[in-house]
């Protein structure tokens, strides 16, 4: 089976809201990635290399560069789902660790598969992960600057939907997916997001979504999991995607979605005016940047 990958650093508003370097960012850690699907790398250790380089780069709203909550703190959410098992993990606000997504992994063969706060911390300890602090110094100036103008909610997520996540499916056919977050950005204290949550990130056997965009408005329409269960009971992938976002826009939710199916269809949709995407589908890789 020829590898399929698809990754997205977020949806926002305009075409140029993150600038070229995080278009370039994405070109590059899909490429990098592929290869490794190429070389027989499976779906999960796929997903898992490229949430990771995502999570690592500044220019998205996750890991590294993570957004500020409404009382200055970083709180991130990842969650991975492998498709032939159908196990979803995640972590939800979790502090102080470099790569949420390498916690939602460790959860994958347990017992109690997603963790909040407190329990989410303990697993960290338990892992060995070291202590580390997301905060960049231009998320702490963006967070002054909106608590200056006490911007509304609505318009932090238009600024700052920067989640990311992995579509990949690997030459045995196997699918995975995985989401992680910093979140809306200058929500209340104890908000949870989409991203680790079925409606945000989702996979069986036959397809795997993961969102971005305002949680609550994917936790609405219970997206990744609809997209996936209509694939599963004969849509195409293009067109289980096209009907959500038809509803999405009739609804006037704000938010993007990347997929694979076994079948080889890779595909996107998007109700926001952009959605930072980068995909190779066996041939050559391309971005969503001028769709
Ligand atoms: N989709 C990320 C969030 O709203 O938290």
């Amino acid at each position: 089976m020829v590898p399929k990958l698809i990754i997205h650093g977020g949806a926002g508003s305009t075409p140029d809201s993150k600038g070229t370097e995080a278009w370039r960012s994405l070109h590059r850690i899909v490429a990098a990635v592929y290869g490794q699907l190429e070389a027989g790398c499976a779906a999960t250790a796929a997903v898992l290399m490229a949430c990771t380089q995502l999570e690592d780069d500044p220019c998205f709203n996750a890991g590294t560069g993570s957004v500020l909550q409404s009382d200055g703190q970083i709180r991130m959410s990842a969650s991975l789902m492998e498709g032939t098992r159908q196990c979803f993990s995640g972590v939800i606000n979790v502090s102080r660790v470099k790569n949420p997504i390498l916690m939602a992994q460790a959860l994958q063969c347990q017992g109690d598969r997603v963790l909040s706060d407190h329990g989410a911390a303990e697993l960290a300890r338990e892992l060995g992960l070291p202590l580390y602090n997301p905060l960049t110094e231009s998320r702490l100036q963006e967070w002054l600057q909106d608590r200056q103008n006490s911007t509304s909610p609505k318009r932090m997520a238009e600024v700052t939907m920067g989640t990311i996540g992995a579509v990949a499916l690997d030459r045995e056919g196997r699918i995975c997916a995985g989401t992680s977050t910093g979140g809306r950005g200058f929500e209340r204290i104890g908000r949870v997001s989409d991203s680790a949550t079925p409606a945000g990130n989702y996979a069986n056997a036959i397809a795997g979504i993961s969102c971005t965009g305002v949680g609550e408005d994917i936790l609405d329409e219970g997206l990744a999991t609809r997209i996936v269960v209509r694939v599963t009971d004969g849509l195409s992938l293009q067109e289980a995607i096209a009907r959500s976002m038809d509803e999405g826009l009739s609804r006037q939710r704000d938010f993007g979605v990347i997929g694979v199916a076994v079948d080889g269809a890779i595909a996107w949709g998007k109700t926001t005016s952009v959605l930072f995407a980068a995909y190779h589908n066996g041939e050559q890789s391309f971005d969503t940047h001028d769709a």
